[in-house]
């Protein structure tokens, strides 16, 4: 039994898209928790944040990555917050390698610009939150057991370099 590989890191660090080619690549299973959130209440993110609130995305969040941490075999995509949560950090580690995908706030900014589904950044300055957001949440993220730097680099050099740690661990 292979243990998940976890996909950390602010909004815009390609999480879903590296997930699903190491997911092809692996042949082993993509779980995307903010998919599993929407599907789940058949309503998109910002929605959820419109009706509910960000509380109530966290509690969702935060139930479901207890659950998926009992799993194995998984390529697994959480949203830019959840690894604020002490809990969500240490049921992920239970069964998983983490991965933190770094990028400067620009590279990030350049990649969401044009998202409307990221109800965090709905305001005048997208950059400027991206910044503050990187500076508050890197300590956490610097938690991953492996970093990398995804700064000028393609879908395939990304992918090609987590698979070389993962095997050198499994
Ligand atoms: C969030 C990131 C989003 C989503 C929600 C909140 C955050 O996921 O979970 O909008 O707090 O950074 P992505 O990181 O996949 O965009």
């Amino acid at each position: 039994m292979k243990k998940n590989i976890v996909l950390v890191g602010l909004m815009g660090a390609g999480k879903s898209s590296v997930g699903q080619k190491l997911s092809q690549d692996l042949m082993q299973a993509f779980i995307d928790t903010d998919s599993m959130i929407e599907n789940q209440e058949n309503k998109t993110i910002q929605e959820i944040f419109d009706i509910y609130g960000e509380a109530y995305f966290r509690e969702l969040e935060n139930n479901i990555i207890k659950e998926i941490s009992k799993t194995n075999n998984k390529i697994i995509s959480i949203g830019g917050g959840a690894f604020q949560n002490l809990d969500n950090i240490l049921n992920l580690k239970q069964n998983g390698f983490i991965f933190y995908l770094k990028a400067s706030p620009k590279n990030l900014f350049e990649r969401i610009k044009n998202s409307n589904n990221r109800p965090l950044l709905n305001a005048d300055n997208p950059l400027n939150i991206l910044e503050k957001l990187l500076i508050q949440r890197e300590p956490n993220y610097l938690k991953a057991d492996f970093i990398i730097n995804t700064e000028l680099k393609t879908l395939n050099e990304i992918t090609e370099e987590i698979i070389k740690v993962y095997n050198a661990n499994s």
